[in-house]
């Protein structure tokens, strides 16, 4: 009974496997098999590959795609996309979790041209290596693409990071086989603090993948992973030639230029910062937006000054983002602050006035101390022991005022 009971329940599996491969091939259809991925040992580039699911195979009329889903946590997005391949490269943070999703999904003649998707799918979650000394990692890593000629980056080192630790930047783009080692580094007390890369050693409008990583004598280093795009990361040298003047009685005109390299001039933008002082002296700041290299104000005698400075950067239309250049320097109209000028010439009457005073003080010492030499003259030797106390006294002070006195008169010279 026993056995046979078995034999039943054998065949019953059987047959509700049978109906799940039906169901599987006809109405619904399986999540695909054996999801690996495999490290290629460039900074987080993984090859995902994955196989049909079991039932499918036999089915030679209908060519399965998939739906492949995984979490970009450069972009902190989940990256969706469709593909009749059984393997996807893509870049993955290695420092952070690893999740991957693939689902199968069937069109065509063998689902009667409509499109059937797995229910489920094929999870992989991968968490990252634990190796690295915690508190290690490098922080704050910026580049800059000064105009757009040398790219420079730039980290600071986390708080537990050993005296004795050295740093690597690695980096690695499509066009490279294996990553590749900072051509030159940056140092500032000896430590490795950034990395140059001269001339254009870095292609624009591709994703590049950088790693900071190293080693010190108390272990590994903690790696920290970081990706942009280098045009967006530009910062241009300030704006110079500027020239300001009065077209007419009612209207100032500015302009400038940005110094020549390889910048696109329909891609720049500026920020002019006018600094106006009216009439009774009333100060006002604008800062004004402009596409063009150039600006015209309108214009009235009645203000005493007008300032500008200027700062450009890369315009929206050409790249995502972009750091403001250093403003330039600041050139006005009058060219010389009329304050400037009448206060210079307060300070220069203040200090002749002084001048004067320091001679008075200095004659009337002077005369005092002829007085009291002549005095003590005509009361005679008889007196010695007496008068010697207050002569020292004198002899003393005559010194000390003479000495002020040639001080002082070679300034009077120079005055006069
Ligand atoms: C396939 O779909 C068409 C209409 O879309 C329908 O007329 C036909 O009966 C279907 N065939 C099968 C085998 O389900
Ligand atoms: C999908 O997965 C759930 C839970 O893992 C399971 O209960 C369900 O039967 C699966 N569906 C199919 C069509 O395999
Ligand atoms: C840093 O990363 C590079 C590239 O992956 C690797 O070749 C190198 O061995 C690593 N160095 C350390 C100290 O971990
Ligand atoms: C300012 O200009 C007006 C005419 O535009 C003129 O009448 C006036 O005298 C000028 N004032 C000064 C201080 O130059």
């Amino acid at each position: 009974m026993a056995n046979k009971s078995g034999v039943l329940h054998s065949l019953m599996l059987i047959f509700i496997t049978w109906m799940g491969n039906m169901r599987c091939c006809a109405i619904t259809v399986d999540p695909p098999e054996d999801l690996a991925v495999l490290d290629s040992g460039r900074l987080g580039q993984m090859q995902i590959t994955w196989s049909p699911p079991s039932c499918l195979t036999k089915m030679t009329e209908c060519r399965p795609q998939y739906q492949l889903e995984y979490f970009n946590t450069y972009k902190n997005n989940w990256e969706i996309l469709r593909t009749p391949s059984r393997t996807y490269g893509a870049q993955f943070d290695p420092s952070k979790d690893v999740h991957i999703r693939v689902y199968t999904i069937l069109n065509g003649e063998c689902t009667n041209n409509t499109m059937i998707m797995s229910e489920n799918c094929t999870e992989m979650i991968l968490k990252p290596p634990s190796t690295g000394l915690l508190g290690t990692e490098a922080k704050a890593f910026i580049c800059v693409y000064h105009n757009m000629e040398n790219l420079e980056c730039s980290w600071t080192r986390g708080l537990k990071t050993p005296p004795s630790a050295l740093q690597n930047l690695y980096f690695w783009h499509r066009s490279l086989d294996q990553a590749v080692e900072c051509p030159s580094y940056i140092l500032s007390g000896g430590v490795r603090k950034g990395c140059n890369f001269p001339g254009k050693s870095l292609p624009e409008f591709t994703d590049i993948y950088f790693c900071v990583n190293g080693s010190s004598r108390e272990g590994p280093l903690k790696a920290t992973f970081f990706s942009l795009q280098i045009q967006n990361q530009v910062k241009v040298t300030a704006p110079d030639k500027l020239h300001l003047q009065t077209s007419s009685d009612t209207e100032l005109e500015f302009h400038w230029e940005n110094p020549t390299g390889r910048l696109p001039a329909h891609c720049l933008e500026w920020e002019v910062r006018h600094h106006h002082v009216g009439a009774e002296g009333k100060i006002s700041l604008n800062h004004i937006h402009t596409e063009k290299p150039s600006l015209t104000l309108p214009f009235s005698n009645s203000s005493k000054r007008n300032c500008f400075k200027v700062r450009s950067r890369l315009n929206s239309y050409c790249v995502d983002q972009s750091f403001w250049s250093d403003w330039s320097l600041e050139t006005c109209h009058p060219d010389v602050d009329s304050r400037e000028t009448t206060l210079g010439r307060e300070m220069n009457s203040v200090s002749i006035y002084i001048y004067i005073a320091v001679v008075i003080i200095v004659v009337l010492v002077v005369c005092l101390c002829v007085w009291a030499a002549l005095n003590m003259r005509k009361s005679g030797p008889q007196k010695k022991v007496d008068s010697l106390l207050p002569k020292l006294l004198t002899n003393n002070l005559s010194q000390r005022v003479s000495k002020i006195y040639s001080g002082k008169k070679t300034c009077i010279d120079v005055v006069i």
